[in-house]
């Protein structure tokens, strides 16, 4: 599988600058990112700027020479997974909405069949302009997706709608479009949240799993093409869209629902934090509290990964450490006597990673020896990073 081409299209408007940053969270995000500038735009930044960011040639004259011989805009239309017009001009709505095609930007949408997205960038009166929506709305009714700009204070002076859509919207955006879909084709398998191991009917032993970070990792998958069975222990959290949810209570059953699902998978991930012992007898009514002191005694647990790892062929098989002291030495430690081929590192301690908050920070490390930080981010960016790091190393290893 090839990396993601995204083509972008910036027209003239002060906002152009902020699209520096978007073309770096892009590349970021491991998307080919090729930009084509308007003879306006390059008057607002220099396409030096765009070059270097995005690693590669920017466009503006439609006629000036390639490297090799290709019909430039045919190519570039034709490379296009997903094409983003960023600030789109009322000019260029206009054109596109009308069929004109007379520079390197709009030719090359005229001739993609990739999915358009537009995020307009103008004056309130220009965008609220009758000529300016019949455009928008013709464009929407023939297919083309709008970033709506934002409400606030403009360039010109002006407040009211037109500003860019913010540079986290816009990446968001194309990070949730349906155009990468580099996980088509794989059968994924998730466990997650925590598990609840029962004394008698009213007591269990648990941890305080939410089941965020496996559910994050399920509903990427998900969005990215992947066929998903989440295994998740308690959670409140809602059954993530177009994923087979699977929800058990103990250790024991979570095994025997990954047993059932597992030889379908090609790819398995323990995000899951298993209780790793049980209570040897759970009384079958609420036990009373008659005595001072009670002693319990704990068998353990199948440890699922470990199990998985003894048997795994080709899967590929992904752990997760939660550990609140050494957690590379103990990470790399896991790794091994799992057999797996990545561990993703959490040091549960910290109070704005691991258990039960929205973000977390983690080291993947894989069994070749290759160590990646991952910063503090949201669990749904985390989840984005790993599946990114899955795909380039695990998967595509041979590429
Ligand atoms: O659910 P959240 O609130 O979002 O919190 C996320 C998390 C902290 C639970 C998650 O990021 C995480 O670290 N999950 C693994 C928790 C854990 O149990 O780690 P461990 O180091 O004890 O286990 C190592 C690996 O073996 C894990 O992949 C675990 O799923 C697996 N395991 C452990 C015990 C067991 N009996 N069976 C297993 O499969």
């Amino acid at each position: 599988m090839s990396q993601q081409n995204i083509v972008v299209g910036v027209t003239g408007g002060i906002a152009a600058y902020k699209m520096v940053d978007v073309v770096s969270q892009l590349r970021k995000a491991g998307f080919n990112v090729h930009v084509i500038m308007t003879a306006n735009a390059s008057q607002f930044i220099n396409p030096l700027t765009f070059q270097t960011i995005s690693q590669n040639a920017v466009m503006v004259d439609q006629f000036q020479a390639p490297s090799h011989w290709d019909v430039r805009h045919i190519s570039m239309a034709d490379k296009a997974d997903l094409f983003l017009i960023a600030p789109a001009s009322a000019n260029m709505i206009g054109k596109i909405a009308n069929g004109i095609a007379d520079d390197m930007l709009s030719t090359t949408v005229m001739a993609t069949t990739a999915p358009v997205l537009i995020a307009p960038a103008m004056n309130v009166h220009m965008y609220e302009n009758e000529i300016v929506q019949q455009n928008i709305n013709r464009l929407k009714a023939l297919g083309y997706q709008f970033i709506d700009p934002e409400f606030g204070r403009l360039a010109c002076g002006y407040e009211g709608k037109g500003r860019l859509a913010s540079n986290d919207v816009i990446v968001n955006t194309i990070l949730e479009f349906n155009c990468l879909k580099d996980l088509q084709g794989q059968k994924v398998l998730i466990t997650a949240g925590p598990t609840r191991e029962h004394l008698d009917p009213v007591r269990f032993f648990s941890n305080p799993s939410t089941g965020k970070m496996g559910y994050a990792l399920a509903s990427q998958a998900g969005k990215r093409g992947a066929s998903v069975t989440l295994i998740s222990g308690p959670s409140h959290l809602p059954d993530p869209k177009d994923v087979n949810t699977v929800r058990v209570q103990t250790a024991q059953q979570m095994y025997e629902a990954v047993l059932e699902h597992e030889c379908d998978a090609d790819i398995i991930i323990g995000a899951a934090a298993v209780a790793d012992y049980r209570p040897v007898q759970q009384a079958a009514q609420k036990i009373k509290k008659a005595q001072d002191e009670l002693t319990l005694t704990l068998v353990k647990n199948p440890d699922i990964l470990r199990e998985i790892g003894k048997h795994k062929n080709n899967r590929i098989l992904v752990g997760f450490a939660a550990e609140t002291h050494e957690p590379l030495k103990y990470g790399l430690e896991k790794l091994v006597k799992k057999n797996l081929d990545l561990i993703v590192i959490n040091n549960v301690s910290d109070s704005d990673a691991g258990f039960a908050v929205d973000t977390n920070r983690v080291v993947l490390m894989d069994v070749e020896g290759n160590e990646e930080k991952i910063e503090l981010t949201s669990k749904q960016q985390i989840a984005i990073a790993i599946w990114d790091y899955i795909v380039k190393h695990l998967i595509n290893k041979e590429a």
